[in-house]
């Protein structure tokens, strides 16, 4: 069995009255690409948030590769070794795709100017960018921009990443060619926990999902088993459906 290299316990985040997480222990191995699914105001993100030390949880522990990092800060967490992408895109739009890249190096892994660029050249490489590493950010579409956010997140050393809705505004050819870089980041030796509402990046690329509803955890399982569950049909859908 691989080893676990994220765990929450207990894992709570309340909002005043809102238990927008409660209660969620969660465990994710070296090497998986974990799901994590809900609908809408489920407490996806919050977890994510909550985990990438955003803000600290109300209650429970965050274990990252045994070392407890509950409460960490965000600069924190990055340097622990966790990176993540941003549901709504985050890029610097005055700076070229190299550079926003070398933001990751920089301030993630802490490389000297000329290793970051070396770095983030090779990364852009790595996610396929298909344009002049010093084109703008504010020039890109939606697909060239989600390259650069996975770069960026790369470039931080990361061993564990965070993708939020990644596959959210692209076409289903495009859909692949995300697919496609997800295993290939995996294979490259980096754990992924993926939040995403659509079911068929979900179903085809993790090994395990995680289902929150109301900020609680419903199934963790492998997909068929999720998809056949008729708890998760019903948070989803109401009683008498079945995902897939
Ligand atoms: N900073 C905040 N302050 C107050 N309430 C918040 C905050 N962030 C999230 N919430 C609330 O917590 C709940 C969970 O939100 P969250 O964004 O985690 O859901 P989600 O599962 O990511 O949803 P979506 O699929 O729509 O992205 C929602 O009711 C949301 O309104
Ligand atoms: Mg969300």
């Amino acid at each position: 069995m691989a080893d676990v290299i994220l765990e929450t316990h207990g894992l709570s985040k309340h909002f005043g009255g809102l238990k927008a997480v409660e209660n969620v222990s969660i465990a994710v191995e070296e090497g998986d690409i974990f799901g994590l699914i809900g609908p809408n105001g489920a407490g996806k993100t919050t977890l994510q948030n909550v985990v990438a030390g955003t803000y600290p949880p109300t209650k429970g522990r965050v274990v990252f590769q045994g070392r407890d990092v509950t409460g960490f800060k965000p600069h924190q967490i990055c340097r622990a070794g966790i990176s993540r992408t941003y549901q709504i895109v985050r890029s610097f739009p005055r700076l070229t795709a190299l550079e926003n890249v070398m933001v990751g190096a920089v301030f993630g892994a802490r490389l000297p100017e000329g290793a970051a660029r070396a770095k983030a050249r090779e990364l852009l490489d790595f996610v396929d960018f298909p344009l002049d590493p010093d084109t703008p950010a504010n020039a890109l579409n939606t697909m060239q921009l989600k390259r650069v956010e996975m770069a960026k997140a790369l470039a931080t050393g990361c061993r564990l990443l965070f993708l939020d809705e990644v596959a959210a505004g692209l076409t289903p050819s495009e859909l692949n060619v995300i697919i496609a870089l997800i295993r290939r980041i995996r294979d490259g030796g980096v754990t992924i926990l993926i939040v995403e509402h659509l079911m068929k990046l979900i179903m085809e690329v993790c090994s395990r999902i995680a289902v929150l509803c109301f900020g609680e955890l419903l199934a963790v399982d492998v997909p068929q088993a999720v998809a056949r569950d008729e708890r998760v049909a019903k948070a989803y859908l109401g009683d008498g459906f079945v995902l897939e």
